[in-house]
């Protein structure tokens, strides 16, 4: 048995656990930075990068002290190196590199994507190589095919927003304030899902994609108009997304994926409607379903910890000069989707 240290930095969630190669969290710690951002409507890098600074040490102490472990204890450092805003990735891969190398061990340098993409192991031993994944958060929106750790397969992601970035801006849009998504989730329950007519970008298209800035746009007109009550729009603005993910979602299973198994990971999937609607179509294809916990769902270091303790079991640790990657794709072999605000 191992014992990862794990540490996460990449948005705006500064994070230190313990896990072990046998599913045991001994510790998990997380620091988030709400206040420090919300006068701005969403995540200022500078900010969350001096945050992350100030924070990540301590934090990092306080999983040591209430796993009862100390450094010696542990058998590699599984830090974030991508893909992320830069500055924040650098605060806690550099202090990785910093404790694995004071104290002799391994680093282990985690795509943030590739934590999220293994969560769903962590949390549900049962669950077998491949799954199909839909990643779906505040910076991604993707399905994947999980062939194994480090082997993916990009079967669909976004070509501008992600799904959570539409609900913040959503919320903003509305007055409804930061993080949006729960708050959207909530006030649609007094709204009407079929009251303003909202478009589905890329519903029924030929490509695989996912595109949510037209929907934006198109909730920004509504409200403009003077002639629709907001909760209205907060409730047909979130049908429109469950639509669209659930069209896009059954398209790769027809077409691309053959997977037992249907897994969910990313702070969206907290959505009742979309975990419902997952759910459903899981059934309607014959596949089993597996949502995490909701803290294993949104951005952690016990997925840090565990992707790590994947790796080191598969022999893959990295140097000490790995460089922090902004952009990081799990599956380098996929297409880029077009559109000017790729993401990784
Ligand atoms: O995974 P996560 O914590 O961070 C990223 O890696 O982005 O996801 C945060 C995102 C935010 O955009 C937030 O608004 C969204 O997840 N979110 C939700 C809900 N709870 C969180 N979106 C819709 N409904 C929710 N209940
Ligand atoms: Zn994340």
């Amino acid at each position: 048995m191992s014992l990862i240290l794990g540490i996460e930095s990449s948005c705006d969630e500064t994070a230190a656990a313990l896990v072990t190669s046998d599913r045991q969290i001994l510790a998990h710690k997380l620091a988030g930075q709400e206040a420090e951002h919300a006068p701005f409507g969403g995540v200022v890098p500078e900010i969350a990068a001096r945050a992350h600074a100030e924070i990540l040490t301590p934090l990092i102490a306080a999983a040591l002290a209430e796993a009862d472990k100390s450094l010696d204890d542990v058998d590699a450092v599984a830090a974030t190196a991508g893909p992320g805003l830069i500055g924040g990735v650098m605060v806690g891969l550099v202090t990785g590199k910093a404790l694995a190398m004071a104290a002799n061990k391994p680093l282990i340098a985690v795509n943030h994507l590739e934590g999220h993409a293994l969560s769903p192991r962590l949390s549900n031993p049962d669950l077998q190589f491949p799954y199909l994944l839909m990643l779906v958060s505040g910076g991604h929106c993707q399905i994947l095919r999980v062939e194994g750790v480090g082997q993916y397969r990009r079967l669909a992601t976004t070509i501008d927003d992600a799904a959570g970035e539409a609900f913040d801006k959503t919320a903003k849009i509305l007055g409804l304030g930061y993080p949006g998504g729960p708050r959207v989730e909530a006030f649609a329950k007094q709204g009407d899902p079929g009251a303003v007519p909202l478009p589905r970008p890329l519903l029924r298209s030929a490509e695989p994609h996912f595109s949510f800035a037209g929907l934006k746009s198109a909730v920004v007109r509504a409200h403009q108009s003077g002639d629709h009550q907001p909760e209205d729009i907060a409730a047909s603005f979130q049908q429109a997304v469950v639509d669209c993910l659930r069209d896009r979602l059954v398209k790769a299973i027809k077409e691309q994926a053959h997977c037992a198994h249907l897994v969910v990971a990313g702070g969206v999937a907290a959505n009742g409607p979309i975990r419902a609607m997952l759910e459903q179509v899981a059934d309607e294809n014959g596949m089993a379903f597996t949502a995490p916990p909701q803290w294993l769902c949104t951005d952690n270091a016990a997925m840090i910890a565990w992707a790590g303790a994947e790796r080191f079991a598969a022999g893959l640790t990295d140097p000490l000069d790995f460089v922090a990657r902004p952009r990081w794709p799990l599956d380098p072999t996929a297409d880029k989707a077009r559109g000017a605000g790729v993401k990784a």
